[in-house]
């Protein structure tokens, strides 16, 4: 059996939206059924063998949604995190978070920061959630960050290297292998641009919801046909 599966995957948990409106539902029931989705499917990923999984919860210009919709959200996220944390502590998950803490509501941050620190020690498998993330910011806070490293005189600029980079990023995390945009769309909508440099694209057509563990092994398969060369011209 070719148990080639990928350390670190990322989801685009794209469509859920649009799951909903094509059954006359509210879009905010889209968003429902992929925060339920995810949990059975975060669960198979891991049961895989994958070590980490980042997911997209919510970009920094989702903010420019209606208020409605990012107020439910909001609501949403601190609802289904107190829901489903024991579920996740029992199963040895550990949970950190990427992205910008403003504007967040200090409702959302208290649930994040007791979820991260109650996480801290396990050794597990890791669940990163990007919320309020955005990869192009996640580039400008890693500058700021080593900027001030090296202005402290805690690190000579001849020493910065892409390890220190990756330190300095929101969470220091292995490289992407395969990144899965759900919905049809080809695009990456500013998702962990450092971490993808060499990651595989997947791009199934259905809408978040509607990946299930299934499709997951979908990708999987379609993942242990690419030959990854890295520059090289091995295989
Ligand atoms: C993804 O689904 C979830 C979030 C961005 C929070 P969308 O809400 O983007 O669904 P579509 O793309 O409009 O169908
Ligand atoms: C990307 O989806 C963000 C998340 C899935 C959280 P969007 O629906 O916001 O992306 P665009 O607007 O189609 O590029
Ligand atoms: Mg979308």
């Amino acid at each position: 059996m070719n148990e080639n599966i990928p350390v670190h995957v990322g989801i685009i948990m794209d469509g859920n939206g649009r799951w909903a409106t094509e059954r006359g539902l509210e879009r905010s029931m889209g968003h429902k059924s992929g925060v339920k989705n995810l949990k059975t499917l975060c669960t198979y990923i891991f049961e895989r063998g994958v070590k980490v999984l980042s997911v997209y919860a919510f970009s920094t210009e989702n903010f420019k949604r209606e208020k409605k919709e990012v107020d439910f959200l909001m609501s949403l996220f601190v609802e289904s995190f107190y829901k489903e944390f024991s579920f996740l502590k029992d199963n040895g998950i550990k949970v950190m978070f990427s992205g910008r803490r403003e504007p967040l509501p200090r409702k959302v941050l208290e649930v994040m920061d007791r979820m991260t620190l109650e996480t801290s020690d396990f050794d597990g498998p890791i669940f990163n959630i990007c919320l309020n993330y955005g990869g192009q910011d996640e580039i400008v806070d890693m500058v700021k960050n080593i900027s001030k490293l090296v202005s402290n005189q805690n690190i000579e600029i001849e020493d910065i290297t892409k390890e220190v980079v990756n330190k300095n990023l929101y969470q220091d995390l292995p490289p992407l292998d395969l990144v899965i945009r759900t919905s049809g769309e080809q695009r990456i909508s500013n998702f962990m641009l450092y971490q993808s440099s060499y990651a595989e694209y997947y791009f199934p057509k259905v809408y978040f919801p509607d990946f299930n563990n299934d499709e997951f092994d979908i990708a999987i398969e379609e993942f242990q046909k690419r030959n990854r060369r890295f520059g090289g011209n091995k295989k």
